[in-house]
């Protein structure tokens, strides 16, 4: 992976303060003509609605042009290399941004590429909802300082994501999941070497209590529908409802990444409810897409500054 060029495969890519400069560049009305002229290529091994949309709108709002394809058309790690993918794509494009069913192919992909690599998601990890459901908070916040945000549910991609970014930017963070379906002891070393306050639970009940946000996604994932019918038998008595909201702080806001399942991880009365945060989380991914393409084309055009494009072996005229 050439130490110049910026991949954002987890959140923790970015150091703390990195975060908070994509939330700003994010909330920030400028819209630069970084991408006038270039193109952004968008590769998605599994479906998308908002990832897609807010990529594309993001790059157009830029100035620039989205390629989108599906997995299947490009037949990534079966027509070729994924690897073969992603070089020839960074000669084409001024980034690449993959959803991809295992978290290798997009980390084999960055280790090739010319260009800036996001992760638009992956078994393991969801960096850019981390970014929306932040700048979420924070617009109804004002600061992280002081804060707690509790996850109910599977811990999953989305779950690993945001506990790492809350608890990079300071926000306590506690972990509620059925055995056996909780971040391992790992992810956990990773999340609380920011020196925030990281618990967690076996029982919904006690996790919430007076936190300033429940945060959820669904019990089965993307890849994981054969294990569905196990799973709610897992999650039952996991839904969060109007009972458990009660528990948390009174202004506390619910956040799902969407596409939600209502009457399982949710239910109608809260996310279409007043403390509901949703909607806001769906439009700050558009956001925050723009403010991490800025950061990462930011960092890309000043890597190339023109001392190092000088030194640069040239083809001569002919
Ligand atoms: N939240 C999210 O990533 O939605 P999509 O799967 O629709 O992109
Ligand atoms: N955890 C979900 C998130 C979808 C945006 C999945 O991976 O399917």
């Amino acid at each position: 992976m050439s130490p110049a060029i910026r991949h954002l495969i987890e959140i923790d890519d970015l150091s703390p303060d990195e975060v908070l400069r994509v939330l700003d560049l994010s909330a920030s009305p400028d819209r630069p003509g970084l991408l006038a002229g270039r193109t952004v290529g968008l590769v998605f091994e599994k479906p998308s609605m908002r990832t897609r949309n807010a990529m594309e709108v993001a790059v157009a709002q830029l100035g620039g042009y989205p390629v989108t394809m599906q997995g299947q058309e490009v037949g990534l790690g079966s027509r070729e290399p994924a690897t073969d993918v992603a070089t020839v794509l960074s000669r084409y494009h001024a980034l690449i941004g993959a959803r991809v069913n295992d978290d290798i192919t997009v980390r084999a992909m960055a280790t090739v590429s010319r260009v800036p690599v996001i992760n638009l998601l992956s078994d393991r990890s969801h960096p850019c909802q981390a970014l929306a459901d932040l700048l979420t908070l924070r617009n109804l916040w004002g600061s992280f300082r002081g804060r707690s945000l509790t996850w109910v549910g599977d811990g999953n991609n989305v779950c690993r994501s945001l506990a790492l970014g809350a608890a990079a930017v300071g926000i306590d963070v506690r972990l509620a999941s059925p055995g056996g379906y909780g971040l391992d002891p790992a992810d956990l070393a990773s999340i609380r070497r920011f020196g925030t306050s990281v618990e967690t639970f076996d029982d919904p009940t006690a996790a919430v209590r007076g936190t300033d946000a429940v945060c959820t996604d669904v019990w089965s994932s993307m890849g994981h529908e054969a294990e569905a019918g196990v799973r709610r038998g897992a999650f039952s008595g996991w839904t969060i409802d109007a009972r458990l909201m009660s528990l948390a702080a009174p202004d506390a806001a619910f956040l799902h990444c969407l596409p939600a399942h209502r009457g399982e991880e949710v239910s109608s009365a809260v996310i279409d409810g007043p403390q509901s945060a949703v909607w806001d989380q769906a439009e700050n991914r558009l956001h925050t897409a723009r403010g991490l393409l800025m950061f990462l084309l930011d960092k890309d055009r000043r890597v190339i500054t023109k001392a190092t494009w000088d030194g640069l072996p040239r083809r001569r005229p002919t």
